[in-house]
Order: C-alpha cells, then structure tokens, then sequence
C-alpha cells in the first residue's frame, strides 16, 4: 500500500525508517519531511494544516493510509475532516478526531475528564481573565512550587513551574493577558508533583489497544536537568523503575479508565496516546496527555518494536487490534539529541553538516531539523538529529549513542552527555 506521513521531525523519520521495513509498504511519502527521509521516502511539500492539499495528493498518489505525526492538525480537526469526505472517507488514517484530540488541544478538558473518571493526577483549578483575582488569592494560599498551564497548545512553551509567588503572579496575569494569545485564555493552576517521570505509549482503534515500550525523555537543555526546557534532549527505554508492578498500576488506574472514559464520553479515538506519567513514590499520576507519539521517544520506541507496524497500522484503523500480538525486543534503546546553536531560544539554519560516513554502522541517525541544500546536508531546527542506538546494555547503547553525537559536525552543535545517567544505578 501507498503510505502518506505527516510531519518532519526525528520522529517522522523513525516512523518512516520503520514503516520502509514493512514488506506491505509500496511507496511511502513524507509531508514535509527533512533530509533523512527524503532517503528512504519522498518528501512532498505539504502543510500539515493544508486539508485542500493534502487531500490532493492523497488522490494523486493514490495513498491508503495516513498516519499524522504532530498534534496540530488533529486538535485543527483533518481526521474529521477525511471522515466527512466522501472521496477520502475509505482512506486508512491513524490519529484521532477533534474530540479526542481535546485530551492535548485543552488541559482543562484533559483536567476534567481525568477528574470525571477518577484518573490520578494532580489537583487544579482552572481561570478566565473574569476569575483573576480569584485566582491570584488561589496562587497565595497554594503551596510552592506551583504550575501554571496555558490550556490550548503553545508550542510546547506553555508550562511554567514557578518558585516563588511573585513569579506564580506574574506569569498567571501574563498568561491571562494573551501571553500565549487564544491558547492562555484559560489558564490551569496546578500541584507540583514531585518524582521522576517517563511516558507510556498507547495505540487504539477505539475499542482495543496496545502499549507500546516505554521511555524516559531529558527536556532541560543542559547536563544535570539544568537550564531551559526543550522538546526533549534524549529518550532511553526501557525504563529500569518501570517494572511489572508499577506498569500494572499504570494499566489498572490510568490506560484502563482513559480508554473506557473516551468509550463513556463516545469519543471514537484511533490512534495514539502519549500518558505523560509521574511516579509519585511508587505510584502514577497524569502529568498530561498527548494525542501523537512524543520526539525524541519515538527514536527509541519504535527501534524495539519487532512486529511489522504497518501491519498493525492497517489492523488498528479497521478497529482489529486485537489481533496483534506485539513483538518487543528486551535490548535498551538510547538516543541522544543534537541542537543548533541557541537552541531553545532563537538558533541558526543552514549549518553544514559533515561527518555522516564516519558514524558507527550500529548508531541510527534520525534526523530531526535537516535538510538538503545544494546536495549537502544542512541544518533546518532547532533539534537537527538524534543519534539511537539499540544494544544489550543501557551502557553499550550510550556508548555508541554518544560517539555518534561526537563524531557529527556542525558548528554550534550541542548535546547532552548525561542521558541516561541517572538511570545507571536502578539497571541490574
Ligand atoms: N518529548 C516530549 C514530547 O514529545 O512532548
């Protein structure tokens, strides 16, 4: 079958590296994708929020199943919008309409249906500019540290966790005034919880679902969790506290009650299901869902599933995922991403990139924010490309996770040299 992707980051690339194994895939596009996987695919230029266009080329190239990386056009409704059309109507896609996709598009929607079906996270309230000074007198009696969560998508910029009050207050009232512009008209004020998160990783075709492998993500820029927020800066899985026994609550108290709450609330959901997960002592909490795989996880998620996933692709959204059995490799995956000088904050394109003939032959490079300019491969985000690796040991595959981000050249390049570490001592 004719396979269309949607997006351009590490985590396209993975998805396409892994579909391109499936002997049921034809031709395989990526819309817009980037230099990695214009190796293995074509890339169309494409906007992802472009429903006319997309439509077209799924026509004209006679596409049968789509699968939607990023979370914007799904919470912008293009699942609705291929169901609704007759001419698209019979087109496999996976992703969920707009009505799942309020699970990330609205923090105050996820806040209320996790609260509504007894999922645990943490406790919040939710204001309106007409409730700011209602809200201020919350912060004041709150306890510190406390978060503040624009409730639309804000370019993964929308989260603070603030120290002191006067910063709680600020940030609220900034936030209230349109800091994040639609997406901070309604702001959620929440618990700091406090203990060490990894993210878990459903896939549903509305009735049944899988969980896919585990992983842990490093967001701050900086070795030691220090320094700005990023979209991730490396992703290892599995994840050593992540045993049978916390993996059974995680079922019991939060996949369980989100799948049969969607089922409750008669949202249709196909697709997937990022559980941002905080064990708390032992115990999971929902930091927030997300409705698409998460990048950099996908770069070492993907690497350990051994069953054909368009197979299980084509089987979810004809709802027959219950006939997967998923294969999982016991081996860790790590990956370690490499970022454009400046990055978070503003950052260069068009960086020369040089050194990919040297790379292990082991190390996966999946590139995030590349792409080929004059036949040289340049840098085109913030997050270029991650380095994975799949080995024995967490140790071996940090090995040559880390010497491939070495070995890669561009000026400004930066990464983190401690993915991982903290996990060393919970491996046996
Ligand atoms: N790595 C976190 C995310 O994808 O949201």
């Amino acid at each position: 079958m004719n396979v269309l992707i949607i997006g351009s980051g590490g985590r396209e690339h993975a998805l396409a590296w892994k579909i391109a194994q499936s002997p049921l895939c034809e031709k395989l596009y990526v819309a817009t994708g980037n230099a990695g996987t214009a190796q293995i695919a074509q890339n169309i230029d494409l906007g992802i929020n472009d429903f006319p266009n997309i439509k077209k080329t799924v026509l004209e190239k006679n596409i049968s199943l789509v699968i939607v990386g990023p979370e914007e056009p799904l919470v912008n409704g293009l699942a609705d919008f291929f169901r609704h059309d007759p001419e698209l109507q019979k087109i496999k896609f996976i992703g969920t309409n707009q009505s799942g996709a309020r699970l990330e598009g609205s923090k105050d929607f996820a806040k209320h249906f996790m609260n509504t079906h007894r999922i645990p996270t943490a406790l919040h309230r939710s204001f309106t500019p007409e409730t700011l000074q209602e809200g201020l007198q919350y912060i004041d009696n709150h306890s510190l540290p406390i978060v503040l969560k624009a409730d639309g998508l804000a370019a993964g910029k929308g989260v603070v966790i603030a120290d002191t009050y006067a910063d709680a207050r600020k940030n609220f009232m900034e936030m209230l005034a349109g800091k994040f512009g639609k997406a901070s008209q309604k702001v959620i004020v929440e618990t700091y919880m406090h203990g060490i998160e990894m993210s878990v990783f459903v896939l549903t075709d509305g009735k049944n679902f899988i969980t896919l492998p585990e992983a842990k993500d490093y967001k701050r820029i900086s070795d030691g969790d220090k320094g700005l927020n990023t979209g991730g800066m490396g992703a290892v899985s599995p994840v050593p506290f992540a045993n049978e026994d916390f993996m059974l609550k995680v079922r019991k108290r939060i996949i369980n009650p989100t799948l049969k709450g969607l089922q409750a609330e008669g949202i249709d959901y196909v697709g997937f299901i990022f559980i941002g997960i905080m064990n708390v002592n032992g115990d999971p909490f929902v930091v927030e869902y997300n409705v698409r795989l998460g990048d950099p996880e996908t770069e070492v998620v993907l690497p350990r599933i051994e069953s054909d996933l368009l197979e299980i692709f084509d089987l979810t959204a004809q709802k027959r995922l219950n006939e997967v059995q998923l294969k999982i490799s016991p081996k860790t995956a790590t990956t370690v991403m490499l970022t454009a000088k400046g990055y978070p904050e503003s950052y260069e394109k068009g960086t020369k990139m040089t050194g990919f003939e040297n790379l292990p032959k082991e190390a996966l490079a999946f590139h995030a924010g590349t792409k080929t300019l004059d036949n040289q491969i340049v840098t085109n985000g913030g997050r270029v490309i991650a380095m994975t690796a799949l080995a024995d040991t967490l140790d071996e595959a940090l090995d040559i996770s880390n010497r491939a981000a070495e070995i890669l050249k561009f000026e400004g390049k930066h990464y983190r040299k401690d993915i991982g570490f903290d996990l060393k001592k919970l491996v046996k």
